[in-house]
């Protein structure tokens, strides 16, 4: 089969093509502005393009069957709101107005920023009250969607070559760096496994509807930074700052993706792994 992926060189995304690059022939349309060339598997073919450009957009899709939209601007703190609507919401109308020509099946990474700071757990059948522009205009992409789409609410994910804050703390610790909080600590997030989202994504062959990815289990920052040290071995010194302007907590109800769906790597297992994915010599001193 003729699949696309947006998004495709970035972090969920280069997964995601060396899962499907096993049995089909995979584009990947992506601007590499978080992407690296480098993470994008051979045997998939890479269009350097932006789905801000609706002709970028038909160039890669021609002929395709399914296309799983990721790109997007995911690190939304680093961007302003007008840059995040053009991309995560007029983007995906590019992507999405394009599938509905040709009869692509749509699979959407949406995000629990769709929740704002409504109080855990988030049902994925409740209203939503984004308070972000990030989670506005993917709530908004959600609603313009394809009839028939698999819309995937991701929580925190994590693994190699992640960009959330296990990434960050892990790295730091096993670099034998301090660590910075920004608040408490006693934030929570809800942390799934990058190979857990991939299998959600290949839901998208069978299914369609609107779920949660995440692991219905809240996790705050100090037991995450504890499991760091405790796994690694490693003990540095944790520093507190102000706190950002950032929601408190964050847990997926996972009861109805539960019957087709169930994330397997637990939070000690994925840092384990991440932990001896890190490819770091100190340097003699
Ligand atoms: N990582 C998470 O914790 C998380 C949580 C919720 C939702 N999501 C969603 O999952 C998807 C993938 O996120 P990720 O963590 O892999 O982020 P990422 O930044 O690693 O990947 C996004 C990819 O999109 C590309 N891109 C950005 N703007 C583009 C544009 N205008 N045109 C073409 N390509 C563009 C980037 O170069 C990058 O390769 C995103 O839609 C994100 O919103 C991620």
């Amino acid at each position: 089969m003729k699949i696309v992926v947006t998004g495709g060189a970035g972090f969920i995304g280069s997964h995601l093509v060396e899962k499907l690059a096993n049995e089909h022939d995979v584009t990947i349309l992506d601007n590499l502005s978080t992407g690296r060339k480098e993470w994008v598997d051979p045997r998939a073919k890479l269009i350097k393009g932006d789905i801000r450009d609706i002709a970028d957009v038909r160039k890669a899709m021609r002929g395709c069957e399914m296309v799983f939209h990721l790109a997007a601007i995911a690190d939304a703190r680093s961007s302003n709101a007008d840059d995040i609507y053009a991309v995560d919401f007029l983007g995906s109308k590019n992507v999405f107005d394009t599938a509905k020509l040709i009869n692509a099946k749509v699979v959407f990474a949406s995000s629990a920023a769709v929740y704002g700071d409504a109080p855990p757990p988030h049902r994925d059948d409740a209203e939503c009250k984004p308070i972000s522009q990030y989670g506005k205009s993917k709530l908004r992409a959600e609603k313009i969607c394809p009839e028939g789409s698999l819309i995937l609410r991701f929580f925190n994910v994590y693994g190699p070559r992640g960009h959330g804050v296990i990434n960050i703390f892990t790295e730091k610790t096993v670099k034998y760096e301090d660590v910075k909080i920004f608040g408490t600590g006693m934030q929570t997030r809800d942390y799934v496994h990058v190979e857990d989202v991939i299998e959600a994504l290949l839901l998208g062959f069978k299914h369609s509807g609107i779920y949660n990815v995440g692991t219905g289990k809240e996790t705050n920052l100090l037991d995450v930074i504890d499991l760091i040290q405790r796994i690694s071995g490693i003990r540095t010194h944790k520093s507190f700052a102000m706190p950002k302007k950032e929601i408190q907590r964050s847990q997926a109800d996972i009861a109805r993706i539960s019957a087709i769906w169930s994330p397997k790597i637990s939070l000690k297992l994925g840092i384990k792994e991440l932990i001896s994915s890190i490819d770091y010599k100190p340097k003699k001193k």
